[in-house]
């Protein structure tokens, strides 16, 4: 099979990206163009103002991701774009481009789930890393600002197969972490903040009831009962507890203090952030994210011994998380599994993951259809 070299597009949420990957197992470039600084000071993602900022980078982005494959736009074998779930206007633009790209170049287009991107990030690292020896069936946690997913993941013969067999009924892991960040007055992205800050707090100080959900739950509640066994998740009561903390040990004039003193730094520095905390704070934070990271590894763990998988994956923004890798990694290894998981690089959205993913599709000549369009609320099967 002769190499072949496809330029990945990626405008779901509020990163414009742009990649060349060969046949999928080899990130020749990876640009990443980050919207943080525009919505920052709105305390998370805006989706006018994401489309707008995508519809400014795009074509710097795509041109800086060839020049840096040292390829011309006529040299890429396909292009592939992601075509859902995110913000219907940002991935418009994506798309939008990718189409017209793909129809001046006449190359092929194939239209990628963001989700399946995620975990084929991890596919695409260890191939590069000559790691031949991934055994199969996978189960990939994808947990991101947006999504808390398990999937079993599979190959057949005409590409991938993905089952999902969990995920959150309210928020995502990643906005419980941007939530509670915003509520603690330390700016958007909260994950990365509070990976940053924990690790100065006690992680047994406050004590996080964290909801159960039964299979049974689900019937309940009269909803019909799944297929197969389902592990999912639940964030949004962990957030209204941080809440409660605040309010019961009267933090509110103290979190409005931080704001102000880090509204006024450009980019704090972790010494920053951690001279505008006092203990309780940080050992609140700390305890919050040990919580997060514990519900997360056991539900994935338990849904691995139930399924009977071979191998581990755990991909997303959450996914850079330094707790939830090392307890992962930890867990797992008691159970025998063993856990991959992206370069920190990868974990986060990218179009490198949208070209890899799209080489099986490459192969069997899967391409999109010349109407297809953005679908927001996109679902893997
Ligand atoms: O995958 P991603 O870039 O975008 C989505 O598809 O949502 O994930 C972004 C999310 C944000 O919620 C961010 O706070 C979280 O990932 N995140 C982290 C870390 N780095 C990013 N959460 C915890 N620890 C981190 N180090
Ligand atoms: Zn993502």
């Amino acid at each position: 099979m002769p190499d072949a070299y496809i330029l990945g597009i990626e405008s779901s949420c509020d990163e414009t990206a742009a990649a060349v990957v060969r046949s999928g197992e080899q990130v020749i470039s990876n640009v990443v163009f980050s919207q943080i600084a525009t919505h920052a000071q709105y305390g998370g993602v805006v989706p006018e103002l994401a489309s707008r900022e995508h519809l400014r980078a795009i074509v710097p982005v795509v041109r800086k991701a060839l020049d840096d494959a040292k390829r011309t736009y006529q040299s890429v074998d396909a292009l592939a774009v992601t075509q859902g779930p995110g913000l219907p206007g940002a991935l418009l633009v994506g798309i939008s481009y990718a189409k017209a790209l793909a129809f001046a170049l006449d190359k092929p287009l194939i239209a990628v789930n963001h989700l399946e991107g995620h975990i084929h990030a991890v596919l695409l690292e260890e191939k590069q890393k000559g790691n031949r020896e991934m055994r199969f069936p996978v189960l990939a946690l994808v947990v991101s600002g947006g999504h808390t997913h398990l999937y079993l993941a599979e190959e057949r013969e005409r590409g991938w197969t993905y089952q999902n067999i969990g995920h959150t009924r309210d928020d995502a892991a990643g906005e419980a972490f941007d939530k509670v960040a915003k509520l603690l007055g330390m700016g958007y992205p909260g994950g990365p903040v509070i990976d940053k800050l924990s690790k100065f707090g006690e992680p047994h100080a406050v004590k996080f009831p964290m909801p159960q959900i039964k299979h049974r739950d689900r019937r309940e509640q009269g909803q019909p009962e799944p297929e197969g066994p389902r592990f999912d998740f639940s964030y949004s009561g962990i957030k209204t507890s941080v809440l409660r903390y605040v309010e019961k040990n009267q933090l509110q004039a103290a979190i409005a203090a931080r704001r102000r003193k880090l509204a006024a730094i450009a980019k704090p520095s972790v010494e920053e952030y951690r001279a505008a905390c006092e203990q309780s704070t940080l050992d609140l934070v700390a305890s919050f994210q040990r919580t997060m990271v514990r519900d997360l590894v056991e539900k994935t763990l338990a849904a691995a011994r139930e399924c009977d998988v071979a191998t581990v994956f755990v991909t997303g923004g959450v996914a850079a998380n330094n707790e939830l890798r090392q307890t992962f990694e930890q867990e797992a290894a008691r159970q025998g599994l063993p856990v991959y998981f992206p370069s920190r690089q990868l974990s986060t959205d990218n179009a490198a993951m949208i070209a890899a993913a799209a080489y099986p599709k490459f192969l069997v000549q899967d391409f999109a259809p010349a109407d297809f369009s953005a679908e927001a609320g996109m679902r893997l099967v």
